[in-house]
């Protein structure tokens, strides 16, 4: 039986995939993914993910500026931000957020930027995707103060605790798990994943990095998405058609994506 797969973020605007795209939407194709989401993180990338999906009906893109980018955007950015995002095919803003990780971009200019995009979403009423390194408490402040929960969104890559998931989850986000949940050491994740509802699940592979169990140290691609939704189906205890089908429909739900 064939599978229906979403791949909620994923890479192919990456210089390292790009060359590649056709091959691995084929790859991705027989994995069973039917639809993906490119997510940009400054003004290039946002551009590179527009024009892919545009080119492939299976792609969708969604735009926005990356916390480590936040110091190089301008004015201007954020008003072709606001054009982009009519687009039929962009279907949300991100990657957006707190990175604490490399602090070498002020955390002032972060919460600057992050806050601008949210109110960007706000207003055309699109879902919010986010990057949160090392950043939990400032992220769901944010959220909160910005009142996000009238858009919600995806915590791309969850790796909070599961109080923090609560929060998230009352914010009207969405769960996103990638390849760290099929680690042998990734306790946390997969007692997240244990313990939200299965309506807010989603998979992701965020390729070409956070390549999953088996593959580890070779590039990430979005076929490898099957592994996350194998890994999450054997944690919940149901099949992995059953996951794929929920998490496929919960996508498509957040992202706004009919059919
Ligand atoms: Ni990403």
């Amino acid at each position: 039986m064939t599978l229906s797969l979403f791949d909620t973020h994923t890479h192919l605007n990456d210089a390292d995939l790009l060359a590649r795209t056709e091959e691995l939407l084929v790859r991705a194709q027989e994995a069973g993914v039917l639809r993906l989401v490119v997510p940009g993180y400054d003004r290039e990338s946002s551009l590179r993910a527009m024009d892919l999906a545009s080119r492939y009906e299976s792609v969708y893109a969604v735009v926005g500026y990356h916390p480590q980018d936040a110091r190089a955007v301008k004015e201007q950015d954020f008003a072709d931000l606001e054009r982009w995002i009519n687009d039929a095919k962009v279907v949300g803003i991100g990657e957006i957020g707190l990175d604490y990780h490399y602090d070498d971009t002020p955390r002032e200019i972060q919460a600057d930027v992050f806050r601008r995009q949210i109110a960007i979403a706000k207003r055309v009423k699109k879902p919010i995707v986010i990057h949160d390194r090392d950043a939990h408490g400032d992220i769901v402040n944010i959220l909160r103060e910005e009142n996000a929960k009238e858009i919600g969104g995806i915590m791309h890559c969850f790796s909070g605790s599961v109080e923090m998931a609560i929060d998230c989850l009352n914010l009207n986000f969405y769960i996103s798990f990638a390849g760290p949940v099929t680690f042998k050491n990734a306790l946390r994740p997969q007692e997240v994943a244990l313990n939200i509802p299965l309506d807010r699940l989603l998979v992701e592979t965020d390729a070409p990095y956070l390549t999953p169990v088996p593959h580890r140290g070779k590039q990430n691609e979005p076929a490898n998405v099957r592994l996350v939704a194998e890994k999450l189906a054997q944690l919940r205890g149901i099949s992995v058609n059953e996951l794929a089908q929920v998490t496929y429909e919960n996508a498509n739900r957040i992202f706004g994506i009919k059919g």
